[in-house]
């Protein structure tokens, strides 16, 4: 991935806070916050630490992929989904147990040690992993490489609405493929918060993206309007996409380092919360 390491840097632990309105009133339970982390500078120690937090299952998965960047990155997301919901459950990272429904999304066991188990997603994508965590917000996050070379419009054309792929046929060539990336994570993220079905059709979803602000277009008959949208380019060669439910309050995206997720110095959803309403 292309971020320099200053702006990486300059980055990290920034909050981002976007308001939902102007309905501040003690509304933790109904923030949402998102924690993204560039998985580069991770070497083979910190691999084993980050792989040390994750279940017998979680590492056999990961000691399956073939390529070591994407062991690392599937390690370090797990790693930090674990530090992230270990924070506001308060229990051990390590211990925490996970299922998964029919579509293959994962939850949190519910157990007496953790009565109310909060709402989660996790994307890894070509260095770069996130996760979003809510106690009481249905959420979705998608992480996509921009740079790969793809024939933007081509996919568009077959995979998005018409007029999806039409707004992104009036895009500079140079801008197509972002383009195309922002619309993909949004569709992933709003999908993967809402539930993925056999049948969940990818043009199902519509957006339209002006200057990064973000319009839900089009949903599947049942499906709730009222969701709350992030979009970030990060560095020059990805793309985030936050989607959360209906009652979501704040959403904010929190830059960590490998660090922090090793030594579990996330900042907890609460102190980000006051930060942002401080500044
Ligand atoms: C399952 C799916 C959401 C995974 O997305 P992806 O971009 O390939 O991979 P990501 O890294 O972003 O996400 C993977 C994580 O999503 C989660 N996940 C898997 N199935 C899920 C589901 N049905 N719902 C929500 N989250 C799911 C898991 O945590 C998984 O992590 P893991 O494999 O390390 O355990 C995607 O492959 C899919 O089926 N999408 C269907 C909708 C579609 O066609 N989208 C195209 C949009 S244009």
């Amino acid at each position: 991935m292309g971020i320099p390491d200053s702006a990486r840097r300059a980055e990290v632990n920034r909050v981002v806070a976007e308001s939902r309105g102007d309905d501040d009133s003690g509304a933790d339970d109904r923030d949402v916050h998102a924690y993204v982390c560039d998985t580069r500078s991770i070497n083979v120690t910190q691999y084993r630490s980050l792989a040390s937090l994750l279940s017998p299952d979680e590492r056999m998965r990961a000691d399956a992929l073939w390529r070591a960047d994407d062991r690392r990155d599937y390690a370090a997301a797990h790693a930090l989904l674990r530090r992230a919901l270990a924070l506001i459950t308060r229990q051990a990272p390590e211990r925490l147990a996970f299922e998964k429904d029919d579509s293959g999304k994962p939850f949190l066991t519910k157990s007496r040690h953790v009565p109310a188990p909060p709402h989660f997603s996790l994307s890894h994508s070509h260095d770069l992993v996130g996760c979003v965590i809510s106690r009481t917000c249905v959420v979705g996050i998608d992480v996509e490489i921009t740079s790969h070379a793809i024939d933007a419009q081509r996919l568009a054309t077959r995979y998005f609405t018409v007029d999806e792929a039409a707004a992104l046929g009036r895009c500079a060539a140079d801008e197509r493929l972002p383009r195309f990336c922002e619309l993909w994570t949004l569709k992933e993220a709003l999908l993967k918060a809402a539930g993925i079905g056999p049948d969940t059709a990818i043009d199902s979803v519509s957006f339209r993206v002006d200057e990064q602000q973000v319009s839900l277009t089009r949903t599947p008959p049942g499906m709730a309007t009222d969701w709350a949208f992030v979009l970030r380019r990060v560095g020059r060669t990805h793309v985030l996409a936050v989607a959360a439910g209906p009652r979501a309050s704040c959403l904010r995206v929190t830059h960590i380092m490998p660090e922090d997720v090793l030594e579990g110095s996330l900042i907890p959803m609460s102190a980000a919360s006051s930060r942002a309403r401080d500044r």
